[in-house]
């Protein structure tokens, strides 16, 4: 059986940065805490939690070491508290969330109205929502244009959440201006995502049966998922090699590899190891 490792596949910049600054902090004497899980993999978490990188909710639950800030940021409120607890803060904000962070503000005080397009209740997305308000501007998120309230003002800003796709902005737009409403737009879609989905509906559609690789609670990889599923009836999402079953790959010559973007590559290479043994 050959596999075929999907040209674009695992954590994406953002993600491995944040990774090796926590790796580094738990070098030395240790300890230090992140604001929720580091990324979307249980795996990844257990095994920093072993180093003494735990996970917290609330700034005032770090005791000691360093504070984490996780790659999709953290609103201005929650930024302000961090610092104010008086620990060394590692800033993992990826810098394309930083840039989008920038744009909300910049928009909010150009526009004092912006739209953010993105997930609601996503993290990053409130980091968006918190810097254009705290710039002084109204903000409304929307994931499509259905999701557009049917009073906009005369001129809007419009950022977008880094993970969303070009088509997603487009639809906000069209509904922006269907209501003739000028927008002022920042694209800030960050293109590992796309190139990471471009690549693994290419591969689906030339295997008899791929490998999702990431977790079951990371938005990114069950979208990959999906994805992989259109092209690819034989398509199965796993968290770890572990999980693997080779009835799955019965009458196969040949199968694909991909993973989310908070799937580090050693997990990917031991999925295909596994994958060439069978
Ligand atoms: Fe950053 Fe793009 Fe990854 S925004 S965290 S490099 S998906």
């Amino acid at each position: 059986m050959e596999v075929i490792r999907s040209k674009n596949a695992g954590a994406c910049y953002g993600v491995q940065r944040a990774l090796d600054l926590a790796l580094k902090a738990s070098e030395g004497d240790g300890s230090a805490f992140t604001l929720g899980p580091l990324i979307h993999n249980p795996q990844v978490v257990a095994n920093l939690e072993a180093r003494g990188v735990l996970a917290v909710k609330e700034p005032e639950q770090a005791t000691h070491g360093a504070i984490i800030i996780r790659s999709h940021g953290v609103t201005p409120a929650v930024r302000r508290s961090v610092e104010a607890r008086g620990l060394p803060v590692i800033d993992a904000t990826c810098p394309h969330v930083a840039r989008a962070q920038k744009a909300a503000a910049t928009l909010a005080e150009e526009c004092g109205y912006v739209v953010v397009v993105g997930e609601e209740g996503h993290p990053e997305v409130e980091g968006l929502v918190a810097y254009a308000h705290e710039a002084g501007a109204q903000v409304h998120v929307a994931e499509t244009a259905a999701d557009l309230p049917v009073d906009l003002p005369e001129h809007v800003g419009v950022v977008v959440q880094t993970t969303q796709t070009r088509d997603a902005l487009d639809d906000v737009l069209e509904g922006i201006r269907a209501q003739g409403v000028a927008a002022q737009v920042k694209d800030t879609v960050c293109t590992a995502t796309r190139q990471r989905q471009q690549a693994a509906a290419e591969l689906a559609g030339q295997v008899d049966a791929i490998v999702v690789i990431g977790g079951r609670n990371s938005a990114n990889t069950t979208h990959l998922a999906e994805i992989c599923a259109a092209e690819c009836p034989r398509t199965h999402h796993i968290e770890s090699a572990a999980e693997l079953d080779s009835a799955w790959f019965a009458g196969c010559s040949s199968v694909g590899v991909t993973a989310g973007a908070s799937t580090p590559d050693d997990q990917i290479d031991e999925v295909v190891q596994r994958l060439e043994r069978m």
